[in-house]
């Protein structure tokens, strides 16, 4: 097995919010970090910041839905990095609306992004864990996943990320892959902003409101989420898998 300051992980989504938090934290933890977004440009900030503190990282742009692309992505981060043995399942994005005027585009959408996107990410980065006989994939879900209203297609789609990770966790076991879930609730991100925008509310009102409403009396920040990846990817965890950990103030969100 590799010493763990030379794995490579592969953080997805992870220009900004919750993606560039982790990254930067499996940066600190000692990780070569591939930033991955849509837009390689986008993933200039979180990648000078990794470097900045001393670490390694590289910005990756892809289509996490993309096979193409993904196949492609994850074989320069193996030939730049080396062998990705720690993913990070976190590209996301939300078309919200109530079931009545929910087009087909918003539903394929989501369900492409979240779960295609996952589900090629992980084919195409198991082939380096079983290899190396050691591997850690985490996947966002959220607490959406136990029903959200106007959110049909994301709550399908964060229900069925705690799906693939129970069969990927089984699957995988014996070749020293871990996989996990990480269910969020109310974190501060773009995400939520727009989420804020489109009740017609204000963000500060909203995280106010949304505070109240948690048993830890406030709002989530991308830090949260970062650390209790850095717990699941770590060594000790190995006997820990195919879990879904809520990290939402209380025990619903
Ligand atoms: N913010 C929350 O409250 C919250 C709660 C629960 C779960 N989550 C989940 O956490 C993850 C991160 O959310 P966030 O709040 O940081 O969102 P965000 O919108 O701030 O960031 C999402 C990132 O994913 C990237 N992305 C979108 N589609 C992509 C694709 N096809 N390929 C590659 N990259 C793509 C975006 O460009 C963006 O940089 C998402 O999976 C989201 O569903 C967020």
């Amino acid at each position: 097995m590799t010493s763990r300051n030379s794995r490579a992980a592969i953080v997805t989504g992870a220009a900004r919010g919750i993606g560039a938090a982790v990254a930067t934290r499996l940066g600190a933890d000692g990780f070569a970090v591939a930033v991955l977004d849509l837009d390689e440009s986008a993933c200039t900030a979180t990648v000078d910041g990794i470097v900045a503190a001393g670490g390694r990282a590289v910005a990756v742009g892809a289509d996490v839905a993309d096979a193409a692309a993904v196949e492609a992505a994850v074989e320069r981060v193996a030939a730049e990095l080396g062998p990705p043995t720690v993913l990070v399942n976190n590209a996301g994005i939300t078309r919200d609306n109530l079931l009545f005027k929910m087009t087909e585009d918003d539903w394929d959408s989501v369900l492409r992004v979240h779960l295609r996107g996952s589900f090629l990410m992980s084919r195409a980065a198991q082939a380096h864990m079983t290899n190396a006989g050691w591997g850690r994939i985490v996947n966002l879900s959220s607490t959406s996943a136990l029903g959200n209203r106007g959110q049909a297609n994301y709550s399908a789609a964060k229900a069925g990320i705690q799906g693939l990770t129970k069969t990927l966790a089984i699957e995988l076991g014996k070749f020293g892959i871990t996989v996990n879930a990480i269910a969020p609730g109310f974190i501060v991100t773009e995400m939520t902003r727009i989420t804020a925008e489109r009740l017609g509310v204000g963000f500060e009102e909203f995280q106010q409101a949304r505070a109240k409403e948690t048993p830890v009396p406030r709002v989530g920040q991308p830090d949260d989420i970062a650390h209790a990846v850095s717990f699941f990817v770590s060594v000790g965890a190995s006997y820990v898998t195919g879990q879904v950990l809520y990290v939402a103030g209380g025990p619903r969100g």
